[in-house]
């Protein structure tokens, strides 16, 4: 397996000098794309892109009560078509998503895209990865300090998590931060989300690949043939990766001015 996710924990991701133009993408097969925005550049993407928005988009941007979330919303949905109209050589502003009853996002037009994409954002940063012909998520969370660590997890986590989770008590929002992280991204990449049978799933370390590695099961089950990974971006954000892709190769890239 090829990653640098350990680059990635200290913060030295692979840089980007500028966004592509659309069609000047390259993904491998079996390759992840992850891609970091970060908040220091929603404005400056956000006005670049914003044009590319559909109408119902566009509508989406404007129920947001708050200034930033508006804009980050906006930065995030334009830079996804950008970098999607990138592998698919299309224009972005073409590109059609529909959203499944579970709220997942999905390409509609063009057809048969095989474009498989996850996208999720905190406080600070916005992770959007990409991979073919799979099922990909990814989530990415900032600590928050005082969290009620006992009631979080409650109908969402299994029983071997909740386990985890005793284990490191009292000093137990770390871990909280990475089972979250690994269920909400292996939930993603299946499409139900949270609104599934959450706690039906189990993630644990995979001892097989060691540190960075996690695995996950259904009822006991487990969940082969995938790539699963910690992402730590510095101290206080986790994230992680689920892809159905055996010994996918996972590569990081910043956003930067366009
Ligand atoms: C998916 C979910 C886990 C995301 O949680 P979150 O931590 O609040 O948000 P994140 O920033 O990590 O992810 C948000 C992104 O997830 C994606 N997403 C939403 N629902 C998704 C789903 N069911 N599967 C995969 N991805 C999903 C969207 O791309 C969204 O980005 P957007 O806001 O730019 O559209 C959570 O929203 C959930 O459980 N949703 C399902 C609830 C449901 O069934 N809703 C039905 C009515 S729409």
């Amino acid at each position: 397996m090829q990653h640098d996710f350990v680059t990635a924990r200290n913060a030295g991701l692979t840089a980007s000098p500028s966004l592509p133009e659309p069609g000047g993408l390259s993904l491998p097969q079996s390759a992840v794309h992850v891609w970091v925005l970060e908040d220091a550049l929603v404005e400056p993407v956000g006005s670049a892109l914003a044009h590319t928005l559909s109408p119902d988009e566009q509508q989406r941007a404007q129920a947001y009560i708050h200034e930033w979330h508006r804009n980050d919303f906006i930065a995030r949905r334009s830079l996804l078509r950008w970098l999607i109209g990138g592998y698919l050589a299309c224009k972005p502003e073409s590109l059609r998503f529909s959203v499944t009853p579970f709220g997942k996002p999905v390409v509609q037009w063009p057809h048969a895209a095989r474009i498989a994409f996850s996208v999720s954002h905190t406080d600070g940063m916005t992770l959007l990865a990409f991979a073919w012909d799979c099922r990909i998520g990814v989530d990415v969370e900032r600590r928050i300090d005082g969290l009620d660590v006992g009631g979080l997890g409650r109908g969402i986590f299994s029983l071997i998590e909740e386990e985890a989770l005793d284990r490191m008590r009292p000093d137990a929002a770390a871990t909280l931060l990475s089972i979250w992280t690994r269920k909400e991204a292996l939930l993603k990449a299946l499409g139900t989300g949270l609104s599934g049978e959450p706690n039906a799933y189990t993630t644990e370390d995979d001892l097989l690949f060691g540190a960075g590695h996690w695995c996950a099961s259904h009822r006991g089950k487990a969940i082969s043939g995938w790539t699963c990974l910690d992402l730590v971006f510095g101290p206080d954000v986790r994230a992680a990766l689920a892809v159905s892709i055996e010994d996918a190769s996972v590569t990081f890239h910043r956003a930067r001015r366009l």
